[in-house]
């Protein structure tokens, strides 16, 4: 069996992160959200991995490597557009040889991992096996109907949903989904929809089955779920102490500092995760939040937040619900008179006091 990852398309709900930066690299607990996906596939033991990239294509080359890292090997398809999700199964039969496949979306974390779900479907025949979730705001999702055991029809982001499942972004397919994805139309949206395939895929009576999960899941889509996401997984922190903490400073609870960062006449609470190089100096660091590598806080105060890397937090009190990206500065200035002083890229979210 083989995986299939989707990493190109278009983060737009995050921007202006990824007006820079692909959405699906992102840290969550200080490891970006695609390496969820792809330990999730390898704890799965599949190790062979094709990653559809799109304009961001050299970032995540970077990031991802051979696979080597997981002990896998990874295999890039070039995708020219996102032109959907299914357009990214069709431009991959070279790769996947008809073979049985899961197809991961990037940005989407399944908190309990994909290794039973896979088990079950390669013991069974079903042509293709689908995840379902129970959410709130079934409108922003692919929606199934259920009859009995099967389904029965699915509607990628209905206007009026019949039913509160949502489609979570993995999917198992066995070779007939190639038919699917060549006899399907776009979309309004201009997309071949893996939903429009799999919906092919009931009409022709090849067997779909799903399975509802109860697990914590999230497509990663917007700052609140990115929020979300570190929360959840920051609960499962263990407490580590690699980097130099002063006798000035107090940790309390599960707090993770990497190598080389400096904690000096600071207090930080858990849980909490401050990577490499990142220096902590007369700040409070409160339960929640993520600093990734060589960011200095200084005379600052952050709770529940991501902060990305480079970035250079001085004299600010405090920050909170925030995601900021990288090589970002946030200074109070001495400048006459007093004034908010800012240099925002397009898209910027400012919430003042
Ligand atoms: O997360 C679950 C939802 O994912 C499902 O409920 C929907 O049925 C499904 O269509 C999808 O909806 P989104 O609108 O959230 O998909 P998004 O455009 O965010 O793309 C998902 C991932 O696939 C993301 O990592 C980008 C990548 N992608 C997307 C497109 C459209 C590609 O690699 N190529 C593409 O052409």
């Amino acid at each position: 069996m083989k995986a299939l990852i989707l990493s190109g398309g278009k983060g737009t709900r995050l921007r202006p992160i990824t007006h820079t930066e692909a959405k699906q690299l992102i840290p969550v607990a200080n490891k970006p959200i695609l390496f969820y996906g792809i330990e999730a596939i390898k704890e799965a033991g599949i190790t062979e991995v094709g990653i559809v990239v799109g304009d961001t294509h050299q970032e995540i080359k970077k990031a991802v490597g051979k696979g080597e890292k997981w002990g896998i090997n990874i295999t890039y398809i070039h995708q020219e557009a996102p032109l959907g999700l299914a357009h990214a199964v069709k431009i991959s039969e070279d790769f996947l040889k008809k073979e049985p496949f899961v197809m991961y979306l990037g940005d989407n974390i399944i908190k309990q991992g994909i290794k039973s779900l896979i088990k079950e479907f390669r013991e069974n025949t079903s042509d293709s096996r689908i995840l379902l979730a129970h959410v709130n705001n079934p409108r922003q999702f692919g929606v199934a109907e259920l009859e009995g055991d099967k389904v029965s029809k699915l509607v990628e982001k209905p206007q009026n949903p019949k039913s509160d499942l949502a489609l979570v972004g993995v999917y198992m397919f066995r070779r007939h989904i190639f038919e699917a994805v060549n006899n399907i139309k776009p979309s309004w949206r201009n997309e071949l929809e893996i939903t429009d395939a799999i919906q092919y895929l009931i009409d022709k009576d090849y067997q779909v089955n799903y399975h509802i999960i109860n697990g914590w899941w999230k497509d990663t889509g917007k700052k609140e779920d990115l929020l979300e996401a570190n929360r959840i997984m920051l609960e499962n922190l263990k407490k580590r102490i690699k980097g130099k903490v002063d006798k000035d400073s107090k940790i309390y609870g599960r707090v993770d500092i990497d190598e080389r960062v400096e904690v000096i006449n600071s207090v930080i609470r858990g849980p909490a995760i401050i990577a490499k190089g990142s220096r902590i100096i007369n700040s409070y660091v409160g339960p929640f939040t993520s600093i990734y590598y060589n960011t200095l806080l200084e005379e600052a105060e952050v709770e529940h937040s991501i902060i990305m890397e480079e970035c250079k937090i001085i004299k600010i009190k405090r920050i909170e619900d925030s995601l900021i990206g990288r090589n970002v500065i946030i200074e109070k200035s001495n400048f006459k008179p007093k004034a908010y002083r800012f240099m925002l890229g397009d898209s910027s979210q400012v919430g003042t006091i």
